[in-house]
């Protein structure tokens, strides 16, 4: 049965909400190394500390924190320093987990502002820092069907909605990119997490709004609930897992697709 226990994981975007349950999961499941990053370096040391106290009683796994910001031109360059920090003990990673996302942009396309430094900030980090990644990735993966890289888009790629086009196409694009991805890099695996609404702090620092926010959204959906960051991390833990999933999709949405 294909395992994740002793492997080398690296998490973008693993400082909160559903990269930091999948660097949770991880360690449950007996990652050796869970290397998470972003872009702010006190929350990267803060979420170390609360990852290593949460799980120390349970797992052997140890936490590593980097900081990468994905919002600057010179992102590649950045991307290749993580890559090569998070390799430099010699080890190559076995599996790379993309969720990183700054503060969403939605905007009615018929907004005057929305113009072309307009589109290009929404895609810096949902789109062109994943391709930039996958463009260095093979360098820092062992070479083999068993690694594994895994983005993250959105079921507005789906199911659309007023004023959320420019997010709608990166979601969209990011399924033709995997795709794609999956044979340029292979035998690396690359696929892609759709997630419906999750409660997380991508809604915003005021938990107790996003809770009621994620409590109507729910009330809508199929399940009567929005998700969990833990239930989506599960997608995550999957894709690492199966050996014989790549260019493929899981969308984890609480049923919102249905209706
Ligand atoms: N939550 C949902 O309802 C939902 C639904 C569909 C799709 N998604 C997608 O799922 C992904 C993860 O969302 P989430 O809900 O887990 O969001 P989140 O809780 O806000 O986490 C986002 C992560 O990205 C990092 N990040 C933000 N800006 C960055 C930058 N410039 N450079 C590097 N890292 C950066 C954040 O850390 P720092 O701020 O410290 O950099 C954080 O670790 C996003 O792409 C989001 O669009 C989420």
């Amino acid at each position: 049965m294909p395992s994740i226990a002793g492997t080398n994981v690296l998490i973008l975007g693993g400082t909160s909400g559903i990269g930091y349950a999948v660097a949770q999961a991880a360690l449950r499941e007996g990652a050796a190394q869970v290397h998470i990053s972003s872009s702010n370096s006190t929350r990267v040391a803060a979420t170390v500390s609360k990852l290593k106290s949460s799980s120390s009683s349970t797992t052997t796994g140890d936490v590593i924190g980097h900081t990468c910001d994905l919002s600057t031109d010179d992102v590649e360059r950045r991307l290749e320093e993580l890559l090569t920090a998070v390799t430099s003990s010699g080890d190559k990673l076995d599996h790379i987990i993309y969720t990183a996302g700054d503060a969403l942009s939605i905007k009615n396309v018929t907004d005057p502002t929305f113009d072309l430094a307009y589109i290009q900030k929404a895609g810096q980090v949902r789109f062109f820092a994943p391709l930039l990644l996958a463009k260095l990735a093979p360098r820092y993966l062992k070479p083999v069907y068993s690694s594994s890289i895994t983005f993250t888009s959105g079921t507005v790629a789906q199911r659309p909605m007023p004023d959320w086009t420019v997010i709608a196409s990166y979601s969209a694009g990011m399924e033709g990119m995997v795709r794609s991805l999956a044979l340029d890099l292979k035998p690396i695996r690359v696929n892609l997490v759709s997630p419906g609404a999750v409660g997380t702090e991508m809604w915003g620092d005021d938990a107790a709004r996003t809770e009621a926010m994620m409590g109507e959204i729910g009330r809508k959906m199929p399940l009567g609930k929005a998700g969990r960051p833990e239930e989506v991390a599960e997608a995550y833990v999957y894709f690492m897992r199966d050996w014989n999933a790549t260019g493929s999709v899981v969308s984890s949405n609480s049923g919102g697709l249905l209706v």
